[in-house]
């Protein structure tokens, strides 16, 4: 089955935006099956730049069908906001070709509220969340007293949903001394918002069910990244969902066989935005020329990222835990002209070794990386297009990293623009 699984492999913001753009033009349908807006994927086409949060980046391309599968949790706000962004970008949106699973979990309001008020209680101990509910939406699902789209189009449910749920939330508010939120103002702006709404729902695990019969090519676009994982990831320092790919099929509500390949976005060096550990993260000058010339700052919020040499241990890790058959290799370009590069093969703590992220705070907080170092090149890869286009001593990197990491680089990135790609081996051939 020639479906593909696109994940991150690393703390997010890996390129995916770009890949999935890329790979769309070989599917037929893109889906979207965790996270939600706190992912920001950025496409650029030609002097276009596209930023999509909530909506599948199969968007972009005109007759695809766009699904956002049970497994995000959808702040129907942002997604009517973010319809309209893009429709001023050009693009046609309509039930036609975006579809919502009418039994995935709604973000409130009250969500956002609760997951800013408890950030700022945590003080130095904060997440660094995106501040928009993904946290406090999660938890009602699991906690079943979510609001889910089809509690939109049956007034009974939606009320009982309300209460449920105000209970909850304006107890925790109270007692973080924030404002509570009002049951007749919730359901009224919940009423308005459903006409809009509920023309794109739809029971998409059999939209997927159909199209998987029909040998329609359908990839998957999963956000964050394997280390942000709620279970493989640096807890608690993660995201609310599962990233791995195995939650592609739980969260679009399709067969796990249905998946032929997992590709695994990866950038050529690293990144984490917010609060946590980061093994190879780098606060002198050379961690500031990454972050200038990979012009690291988070799609979402704005902040600045922070940056490190490649961490081939944690990416030999998701590699497991996520399920990746092949890398796409992103941003080499942005280690050009550094003399020497620094890869982390293993950690170190007290007079211990690891070859795994370990799952302890302490731990994870107390790790060193040990480097080997690679030699660098003077020559631009910016906008390589071939292998044939790349240097020695560029190749001999990314051969030693598919090397540590135990997986073959199926695709590399050399520049934000769509075609500025290589495909070494077709994900959608396997
Ligand atoms: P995502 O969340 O994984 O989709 O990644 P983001 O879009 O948040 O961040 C990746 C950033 O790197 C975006 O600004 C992309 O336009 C940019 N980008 C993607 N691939 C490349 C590349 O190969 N080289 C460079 N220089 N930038 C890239
Ligand atoms: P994409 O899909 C990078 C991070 C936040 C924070 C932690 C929890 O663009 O790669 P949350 O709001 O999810 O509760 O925040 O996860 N985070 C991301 N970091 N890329 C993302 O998405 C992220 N989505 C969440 O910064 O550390
Ligand atoms: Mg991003």
């Amino acid at each position: 089955m020639a479906n593909v699984a696109v994940v991150g492999a690393q703390w997010g913001d890996e390129g995916k935006g770009k890949i999935v753009d890329w790979l769309s033009e070989r599917a037929e349908i893109v889906v979207r099956f965790q996270g939600g807006h706190n992912a920001g994927h950025t496409l650029v086409v030609g002097n276009i730049e596209y930023k999509l949060s909530l909506l599948p980046s199969g968007l972009v391309r005109p007759g695809k069908l766009s699904i956002i599968g049970n497994g995000v949790v959808v702040d129907p706000w942002a997604l009517l906001a973010e319809i309209d962004t893009m429709r001023a970008k050009g693009l046609a949106i309509s039930p036609a070709n975006l579809k919502l699973a009418d039994n995935a979990a709604l973000i409130l309001p009250s969500h956002g509220a609760l997951d800013r008020a408890r950030e700022e209680r945590r003080g130095d101990q904060k997440i660094g969340t995106t501040g928009r509910g993904i946290g406090p939406a999660y938890e009602d699902k699991v906690g079943r007293r979510a609001v889910r789209v089809c509690d939109l189009a049956d007034p009974r449910a939606l009320e009982d949903r309300v209460d449920d749920l105000l209970l909850h939330h304006n107890a925790l508010l109270r007692g973080l001394d924030a404002p509570e939120f009002e049951r007749a103002e919730l359901l009224a702006r919940l009423r308005e918002i459903a006409p809009k709404v509920l023309p794109y729902a739809a029971p998409v695990w059999r939209l997927l069910d159909e199209a998987r019969r029909a040998g329609r090519r359908i990839l998957f676009e999963g956000a964050q990244g394997a280390m942000l994982d709620v279970d493989h990831g640096t807890y608690p320092y993660v995201t609310s969902s599962n990233t791995v790919a195995g939650q592609a099929a739980a969260g679009s509500g399709i067969a796990p066989s249905a998946i032929g390949f997992v590709l695994g976005i990866t950038k050529a060096y690293t990144t984490r935005v917010g609060s946590g550990p980061f093994p190879t993260e780098l606060t002198d000058a050379i961690g500031e020329m990454l972050g200038d010339r990979g012009r690291e700052f988070g799609t979402v919020t704005g902040r600045r990222r922070r940056c490190g040499w490649f961490d081939a241990v944690a990416v030999r890790q998701a590699i497991t835990t996520a399920g990746i058959d092949g890398i796409a290799l992103t941003k080499l370009d942005v280690l050009d002209g550094f003399d020497e590069i620094k890869i982390c093969t293993a950690y170190r703590r007290g007079g211990e070794s690891y070859d795994y992220v370990p799952a302890g705070t302490s731990a994870q907080a107390e790790i060193e990386p040990v480097y080997e170092s690679a030699e660098g090149w003077h020559e631009s890869t910016r906008g390589a297009r071939s292998w044939a286009d790349l240097p020695a001593t560029a190749i001999k990197y990314i051969r030693r990293i598919e090397e540590l990491i135990g997986a073959p680089v199926a695709m590399l990135s050399t520049s934000p623009e769509r075609d500025d790609t290589v495909l070494v081996r077709d994900p959608f051939a396997d």
